[in-house]
């Protein structure tokens, strides 16, 4: 990891305190560094340079335009923020950008194999797991960390799994059975759907 400097940002002009320009100098060498880290995204070789202080998810969205990934709460507590990182489920506003380095981060951008979606994918689409889509991306991979650790979860584990992830519209049952589907469909079996899912609650 570097850390480099970047373009000046303007001296104050006289007419201040020394106190003040002194902060206002400090203050600006701090922001006008940069750090430079390597690390996989999605498979592949990325290198970034950023304002140190940066979340990850803020380079994901800012520095590398990767804005799948949604910026929610900012606090831990909306989950619409997860990424994987080595294959764990993270929140990326609570991890700095910089200890990416070296790392493998999976962001929603690499969950379709090229043109094909992941089955998780196709079946929030079949049955109607999202709405607006915010929350989408992180219940996607948290649900796909889910299924690599455990290929047969049980409704209870779903729920904990995804208790983390709020959804402000859609609800959970859709993304519960979608989840449930995803599963089964990537065990190889049937799996019938609740008649309720289907044709609503009479
Ligand atoms: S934006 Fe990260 S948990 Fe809400
Ligand atoms: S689908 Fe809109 S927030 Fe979940």
């Amino acid at each position: 990891m570097l850390i480099t400097v970047a373009d000046q940002s303007p001296p104050l002009q006289s007419g201040y305190c020394p106190g003040v320009v002194q902060r206002h100098n400090l203050i600006s060498e701090v922001m006008k560094q940069k750090t430079h880290i390597t690390f996989n995204l999605n498979g592949e070789k990325a290198e970034v340079a950023f304002a140190p202080h940066k979340t990850l998810l803020e380079v994901l969205r800012e520095d590398l335009n990767l804005t799948g990934t949604k910026h929610g709460c900012e606090l831990g507590e909306c989950g619409t923020c997860a990424v994987l990182v080595d294959g764990r489920s993270i929140l990326s506003c609570l991890m700095l950008g910089v200890e990416a380095e070296g790392r493998e981060v999976k962001s929603i951008e690499g969950m379709a194999e090229g043109a094909e979606l992941h089955p998780l994918q196709k079946t929030f689409a079949d049955l109607g797991a999202a709405q607006c889509g915010y929350c989408s991306p992180g219940f996607l991979l948290v649900a796909e960390e889910l299924l690599k650790r455990n290929p047969s979860p049980t409704r209870p584990e779903i729920q904990e799994a995804l208790s983390g992830n709020l959804c402000r519209c859609t609800g959970y049952i859709k993304i519960y059975e979608a989840v449930e589907l995803a599963a089964a469909r990537m065990r190889g079996e049937e799996y019938e759907l609740p008649r309720e899912s289907v044709y609503g609650y009479e």
